[in-house]
């Protein structure tokens, strides 16, 4: 590939082509910034997501998985600071009317600048950006865009208006207009109600339920996967930044004072989660954040080796009692802990307290989007005789969408039956693929191209001698091996 735009649409492309991610709604032109996952692309995600749930709710003792409604009250959204705080400074462009996130529009700029071989430029430039965002300087920011002459990609102006700040939250009308189904502690119109633009609040609201019921002692964690919702006012780059997505979040709850610790803990945690895939540890770095949300008092990014750069795959923050503590204030309900573990300065149990909270957050499409982006390789195989070249996804085994795919070499002299024999045998354990068409390096080739890490063809030899050939996806290897070693190799390669 030439450059890693060209690689990134080439990404974009693939996904459609081969049945992966499809924009929403695409025979009405699309929905800006929203996505509908295809064939393939649905298993791809639902194994990200089993993968991601299974690490967390089986390999931790102390971690239990919740599944909480989209909609909540919009109280929630008032004490967790999201009516007030959940805001993105933005400026319009006035001739193009296009309105820009700031921090989204500095980057570009600066990413232009690094491509244009001004780095230094860029670091400055990003630099003064990170401390102006510290501090909320919106005059300094704007200046800070003026002095660069940063323009506007559709006007090519610099004609700025000031920058303003736009909550993200959408929102939407609960019940009958006429009733009032919620009662007027809800903030804002009567039935005004929000999609909610993270999942951790449905784990905070129902900490105690959980705590309770499940008989969980400090330090413990409660696991969610779900749909969230964001109004982003620049969505693009394709299911990197989207306005519906998935978040998989936890929420571990702590001893207040032992957030430092936990903190680090987590970070390594989730570090090692992301290198056991495989895709080199040289491709992922942390970056702190300098302008800390709303609830935290230490935040930082796992970041990724896109074909865009290195960006945020997830979020890692120490959330303090802020949140606990605000649902607290505004149910005027206890959101208490009684711990009775001896506290060692004193002699004592340390008693009831909120707890504190360390938050581990990834987007399951970004996180999608990290294992496409990771895994496919386009391959010249040309030889002096014959130009060739390949598409391969080369995801981890255990992600693939389909596992293994069965290909009589021919239709007929028994070879489909050995096929649909062997295809029984493997179903009920893991993904099967299953063609006779087509010459067999074209299904070869459209293996490779949704990631099929092993196929195995049947010819009139298995007949004979009750064996197959294995061909492995990354290699293109090929071995005679017996037909009923083939489930056991692809059930080994997907544990
Ligand atoms: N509960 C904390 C929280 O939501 P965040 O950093 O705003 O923190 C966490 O989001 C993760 O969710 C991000 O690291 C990213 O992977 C994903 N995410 C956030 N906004 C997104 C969007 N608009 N589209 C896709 N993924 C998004």
């Amino acid at each position: 590939m030439a450059n890693d735009s060209n690689r990134f649409q080439a990404i974009i492309s693939h996904a459609k082509e081969y049945g992966f991610v499809f924009p929403s709604s695409e025979i009405y032109d699309g929905l800006q910034a929203v996505y509908d996952y295809g064939q393939w692309g649905s298993e791809l995600k639902k194994n990200i997501k089993d993968y991601w749930w299974e690490s967390m709710t089986r390999m931790y003792e102390n971690i239990v998985g919740i599944d909480a409604a989209i909609f909540m009250h919009p109280t929630t959204w008032k004490a967790s600071g999201h009516v007030d705080n959940f805001n993105d400074p933005m400026i319009d462009n006035k001739d193009s009317k296009k309105r820009y996130r700031v921090d989204h529009l500095i980057e570009g700029y600066a990413e232009e600048q690094s491509a244009t071989g001004n780095e230094q430029l860029a670091k400055d430039v990003l630099a003064q950006m990170d401390a102006l965002l510290a501090k909320d300087d919106f005059a300094g920011l704007k200046k800070l865009i003026e002095d660069n002459k940063i323009k506007c990609a559709v006007s090519g102006t610099a004609n700025w208006t000031d920058i303003r700040q736009f909550n993200l939250m959408f929102s939407t009308e609960f019940g009958s207009t006429e009733s009032s189904e919620i009662p007027p502690s809800g903030g804002g119109g009567a039935n005004k109600v929000y999609l909610r633009p993270e999942t951790a609040q449905g784990i905070f609201v129902n900490f105690l339920n959980v705590q309770k019921t499940g008989r969980m002692k400090i330090p413990f964690g409660i696991a969610q996967i779900g749909k969230a919702f964001r109004n982003e006012i620049v969505a693009r780059q394709f299911i990197f930044r989207m306005r519906e997505f998935e978040q998989m979040e936890m929420q571990f709850f702590i001893q207040p004072g032992t957030q430092k610790q936990w903190y680090e803990y987590w970070k390594e945690e989730r570090l090692k989660w992301h290198l056991a895939l495989g895709f080199g540890k040289e491709q992922y770095r942390f970056h702190d954040h300098v302008k800390l949300a709303h609830y935290a008092d230490a935040a930082c990014d796992i970041e990724f080796n896109f074909p865009i750069g290195f960006k945020e795959v997830e979020g890692i923050h120490s959330r303090t009692d802020f949140d606990l503590k605000q649902h607290q204030e505004y149910s005027k309900k206890k959101m208490q802990y009684f711990d009775n573990d001896i506290d060692p300065a004193t002699n004592k149990p340390y008693g009831n307290y909120i707890p504190y909270v360390i938050e581990t957050s990834i987007g399951l499409d970004r996180m999608f989007l990290l294992v496409l982006s990771a895994a496919y390789e386009e391959q010249d195989l040309s030889t002096p005789e014959k130009q060739d070249s390949r598409v391969v996804l080369k995801f981890p085994a255990k992600l693939a969408p389909m596992k293994l795919a069965i290909l009589p070499l021919l239709k007929k002299d028994g070879l489909p039956e050995i096929g649909r024999k062997l295809m029984d045998d493997c179903r009920t354990s893991f993904r099967c693929f299953y063609e006779e068409k087509d010459a067999i390096g074209k299904r070869y080739r459209r293996m490779d191209a949704i990631g099929t890490p092993f196929c195995v063809t049947i010819d009139h030899q298995t007949k004979e001698d009750n064996t197959v050939t294995i061909r492995y996806r990354d290699t293109m290897q090929q071995e005679r091996i017996p037909l009923d070693k083939v489930k056991e190799i692809v059930q080994a390669a997907i544990m």
